[in-house]
């Protein structure tokens, strides 16, 4: 990549992201290819988006046939397509209703208002410790990392944390002044960290007892990514209210806001809207991704390679105890949490031709789209392997 490229990123946008140096010509499958042809695994996905890979067939050509037919409708006018996500999306979930959005930090956004509306302004919404929900004002009020809050207070008011997996604190906490309490049941950003079955359990026997809202938070863990359809499969439970975005519109803007229960009849028209939210290209391309990764044995393979990955793993792990402390996750979103910041191992692996992420200063997050397959795992085993030897 020429020093000029990089220049001209400082030069014209606002100082947001720390860049990676690296010019991509174009995407195929599991692979981005740089401008002058060198290919790299990525196993960074977009960070959860890009779960059918790059240059996917039935997203390209779901794209071109609903671009031929009209790009964009008026929200006084609803499209097929945008049923047919829908209904795809409400029965894949078992929630009933959907409001559509472009983006996962407004899916959060419309929920923290549609919540409000029904328990009012004075209770209490919590979220957990190391959470991550989005960049918005209500999202960010729900965002425990500290870092992503500094210098925007004033936020929202009655909101809280409750420590993850902390039962003490859950009962300690929660009150008949509680209106919801917001979860990823497997936190991405904050370094993949697994809710305990035992604390998933508390918490719904408490909101049966006392009727305040679960709001699954399934932005990054939705749409197979963990072997299941989301997340709170795992735990065989169902949430109130469940928010979706990255994967579903297969690169294309999309996210959305399903509810079931009373939740369904909280917004009345005008209580809430989007210009561009559930765009009909993104709705077509959204479709495909639910065909092509619920009507195929795509699922079975994200189990089937995601243990195989995770175990070989664990047997890294026991050759470097002293760099590697644990290995967790689910399906194809894995954490290797390391005994020092992973910046390094990152940067290492990128000159191996492998891309990965590293989260919380020292997890490795791993988040290989759902189409990887063995031969590509093995790729990064043997990358990651000869990494740690160079440490
Ligand atoms: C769990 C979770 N919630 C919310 C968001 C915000 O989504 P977006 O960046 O689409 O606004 C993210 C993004 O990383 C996320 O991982």
């Amino acid at each position: 990549m020429s020093d000029d490229f990089l220049t001209r990123e400082k030069q014209f946008f606002l100082n947001t992201y720390d860049r990676i140096p690296l010019n991509f010509s174009y995407g195929e499958g599991v692979h981005l290819i740089t401008e002058n042809g060198t290919k790299y695994l990525d196993f960074f996905s977009g960070l959860a988006v890009n779960a059918l890979g790059y240059n996917h067939p039935a997203i390209n050509n779901a794209i071109k046939k609903q671009i031929e037919r009209f790009i964009h409708l008026s929200n006084y006018f609803v499209a097929d397509v945008q049923i047919m996500f829908a209904q795809k999306i409400a029965g894949i979930s078992g929630m009933s209703k959907v409001f559509l959005t472009n983006s996962g930090t407004e899916a959060v956004e419309a929920a923290v208002k549609l919540i409000r509306k029904i328990k009012g302004p004075d209770k209490t919404i919590f979220s957990l410790s190391h959470s991550f929900h989005g960049r918005t004002y209500g999202a960010l009020s729900l965002t425990d990392r500290g870092k992503y809050k500094a210098g925007f207070q004033p936020l929202p008011p009655n909101t809280d944390i409750i420590i993850f997996n902390d039962i003490n604190d859950l009962q300690k906490k929660i009150t008949s002044n509680t209106a919801a309490v917001f979860i990823e049941f497997i936190q991405g950003e904050g370094g993949i960290n697994e809710a305990s079955k035992d604390f998933i359990n508390k918490l719904f026997e408490l909101k049966d007892h006392i009727g305040f809202a679960i709001a699954a938070d399934e932005i990054q863990t939705g749409i197979g990514r963990t072997g299941e359809p989301f997340a709170f499969n795992h735990y065989n439970v169902e949430p109130d209210i469940l928010l979706v975005a990255k994967s579903v519109g297969g690169g294309l803007p999309l996210g959305a806001i399903l509810t079931k229960r009373e939740y369904d009849n909280a917004f009345t028209p005008g209580s809430h809207g989007s210009t561009f939210g559930g765009n009909p290209v993104s709705c077509a391309a959204g479709l495909a991704v639910l065909n092509e990764i619920f009507e195929t044995d795509l699922l079975s393979n994200v189990n089937r390679n995601g243990k195989y990955f995770i175990n070989q793993l664990k047997e890294i792990q026991k050759m470097f105890p002293e760099y590697i402390k644990d290995v967790r996750g689910k399906g194809f979103m894995i954490g290797v949490e390391l005994s020092r910041d992973c910046s390094t191992v990152v940067t290492e692996l990128r000159k191996r031709n492998v891309l990965a992420n590293c989260t919380n200063e020292c997890v490795l997050r791993i988040l290989p789209p759902l189409i990887a397959t063995k031969t590509d795992i093995d790729f990064f085993l043997y990358n990651f392997h000869e990494t740690l030897k160079t440490l």
